[in-house]
């Protein structure tokens, strides 16, 4: 356990928060020591995992920062075309998906280069270029913060949405995600529907791309587009795309007839945040310290040397100035601390 810790490289904003108690777990014996102790029982406590959905608002976390640290990926079973993957909690995300890849097992492919870790992924279910995570979990193990007991979630039982599960819900702050199984597949179609990965393969000679060849596809499609957190403070997207009504995108499409949008299941329709902001003339804003990534107006970025308030500030000012122009609620899929 340390004291007066900087989060500074613990967060992908890189603000300056510093925490009372900091611990680092690199077993789960050590984990479950770590919440029987009193310092856990009596202060506040976040649990921190790669730090990429996280915004510090303040310059002191008056607490303990559990960070989690395991480490370890087994192949639990493979059966014809089906491979059972587990991967620890505090495993990186990319290189976990690039360790699939190159296996030629598929299902994370299009999840390429997410920042992040393992332990995180299913909290949000973490999505991208038409997949998300839930397409290929199988369960994961968490503990339970007040008993210290590990329980099995399935599928079902995680309640997984649209960048939302039962952990930032229902059972928010109540269990600690210790590791996440798989099923992947030796065979499968591979995805190339979403957004630019066709006209990106084709404008590089690729007619039928590998597994290999749309994995690195993806990580560059994202980094055209998304900042690189070692230079760029960001958290990824800031907002998540908001759901309207049938009624209202007519009507929006009457004064927009080019607003890019995808149909829902439900007969809603969701709308690009980043092209909301972009219109509310947003995209490539800065002051000193913080903006509005130039290449991709959902991105919030901080530029070094500010606060996790400006980046509140700001984010105040976007939704209320896509409210004002379109009457749309845009809500952060980061998480406020
Ligand atoms: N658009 C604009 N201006 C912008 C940004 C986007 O007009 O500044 C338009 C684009 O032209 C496109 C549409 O909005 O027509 C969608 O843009 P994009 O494909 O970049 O995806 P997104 O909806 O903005 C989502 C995820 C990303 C994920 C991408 C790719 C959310 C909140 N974000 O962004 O996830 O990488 O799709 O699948 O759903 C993240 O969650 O941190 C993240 C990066």
């Amino acid at each position: 356990m340390k004291t007066n810790v900087n989060l500074q490289p613990y967060n992908s904003f890189g603000f300056n928060t510093v925490a009372k108690y900091f611990i680092e777990i690199d077993d789960i014996q050590q984990l479950e020591e770590s919440i029987r102790s009193d310092i856990f029982k009596n202060e506040r406590h976040l649990i921190l995992s790669g730090g990429n959905n996280v915004l510090f608002q303040n310059e002191f976390f008056d607490g303990l920062v559990v960070f989690i640290n395991t480490k370890g990926i087994e192949t639990l079973r493979e059966d014809g075309n089906e491979i059972v993957v587990r991967a620890q909690a505090g495993e990186n995300w990319t290189d976990f998906v690039r360790f699939t890849v190159e296996r030629g097992w598929h299902g994370l492919e299009n999840l390429a280069h997410i920042p992040g870790k393992v332990g995180a992924a299913p909290v949000q279910n973490i999505g991208a270029y038409g997949m998300e995570l839930k397409d290929s979990f199988l369960q994961c193990e968490a503990i339970e913060i007040s008993t210290g007991e590990k329980r099995i979630f399935t599928k079902n039982e995680c309640c997984f949405g649209y960048r939302e599960s039962v952990f930032k819900n229902e059972l928010k702050g109540q269990y600690i995600i210790t590791s996440v199984d798989f099923l992947l597949h030796k065979q499968t179609e591979l995805k190339l529907d979403y957004g630019n990965i066709k006209s990106y393969l084709e404008q590089n000679g690729i007619a039928s791309p590998t597994l290999l060849q749309l994995h690195d596809a993806i990580c560059a499609i994202r980094d055209a587009k998304l900042p690189d957190v070692k230079q760029i403070g960001s958290a990824g997207s800031f907002f998540k795309n908001p759901v309207i009504s049938a009624e209202q995108f007519e009507t929006l499409k009457l004064a927009y007839p080019d607003i890019p949008h995808y149909d829902e299941p439900s007969g809603k329709v969701k709308v690009p945040a980043g092209w909301l902001i972009e219109q509310a003339g947003w995209k490539g804003w800065r002051d000193e310290h913080v903006g509005v990534y130039e290449k991709q107006a959902l991105v919030l970025v901080h530029f070094g040397g500010g606060s996790g308030k400006e980046i509140v500030e700001l984010a105040k000012k976007i939704q209320q100035s896509v409210f004002d122009k379109f009457g749309i609620s845009i809500v952060p899929e980061v998480n406020y601390i």
